[in-house]
């Protein structure tokens, strides 16, 4: 993998950048992805690109779509989503269409039904075993490479969570030993110590993260910085994150320099 500008290895060789500050670890990540964006079009005709929600990449996702107003060879998928109504403020699709701009259009984990005749606020969402099925028909269809049978994104952006959980992947969360479903429904974080909402959601499974062509990890704030250490250097082997199987050679972690404060680089 093409290492970006001024990344470190760790001493069990996951790639690290840290940057000086959230704007920073924003360009610094958006430069690193467009330039990814650039060869995935170049090589397969499209970049597909499965997206976190959450609070820190709303930054990034900004820079890249300034990069990026060609959005046509762009799919923007989720990688996982609050079960609540599109307009909701915990929406991660709100989110992402806020910073993208709605081009290109995000493939919602779940579909924008406001305004539609047959649904309003009361009604509640389809059932979310339904939701997750569609959605893998949705990842069947847009990123046709496989890898083991499983859907290859190129691009998967990730956060991590202070319990070591990253897309809705949760401590004790039995979607964890998931193998074959490629989106699951799962419960929300059963303590605020996640920093996640205490939410349901959808999720992409460990199968889909693992097949990704890179995983993006984008990790913000003191708050991160134990976690971070335990993930990278010390002995975070139990935590959700720490069951992606080839991080070492498929991940970038951009941190900022909170973020990263203790680790030896
Ligand atoms: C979610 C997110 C979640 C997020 C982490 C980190 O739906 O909650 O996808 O997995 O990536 O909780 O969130 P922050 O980067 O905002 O701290």
């Amino acid at each position: 993998m093409t290492l970006p500008p001024g990344a470190r290895l760790t001493a069990a060789g996951e790639t690290v950048v840290v940057a000086g500050s959230t704007v920073a670890l924003a360009r610094r990540a958006a430069a690193f992805l467009d330039d990814r964006i650039a060869t995935a079009v170049t090589r397969d005709g499209q970049a597909v690109l499965a997206l976190s929600g959450g609070i820190t990449p709303e930054m990034t996702y900004r820079c890249l779509a300034g990069y990026r107003p060609d959005a046509a060879s762009l799919a923007l998928l989720q990688v996982d989503e609050r079960l609540v109504a599109a307009g909701d403020p915990r929406s991660n699709g709100a989110m992402i269409r806020r910073a993208w701009g709605g081009r290109p259009p995000l493939l919602p984990m779940i579909p924008d039904v406001r305004g539609d005749a047959h649904t309003s606020s009361e009604n509640p969402l389809p059932p979310a075993g339904r939701l997750a099925a569609a959605y893998a028909h949705t990842l069947d269809r847009v990123a046709p490479a496989r890898s083991l049978g499983v859907p290859v994104v190129h691009l998967c952006i990730l956060g991590l969570g202070m319990d070591g959980h990253t897309a809705s992947l949760f401590p004790g969360s039995p979607a964890l030993a998931e193998r074959c479903r490629w989106v699951v429904p799962v419960d929300g974080p059963t303590t605020p110590a996640g920093g996640s909402p205490e939410v349901a959601r959808l999720t992409l499974t460990l199968p889909v993260l693992d097949a990704a062509r890179c995983l993006v990890f984008l990790v913000q704030g003191e708050a991160k910085a134990g976690v971070v250490r335990q993930v990278l250097q010390g002995n975070g082997c139990r935590l959700p994150v720490a069951r992606l199987a080839r991080r070492t050679r498929r991940a970038v972690w951009f941190l900022d320099t909170a973020a990263a404060a203790g680790l030896s680089l």
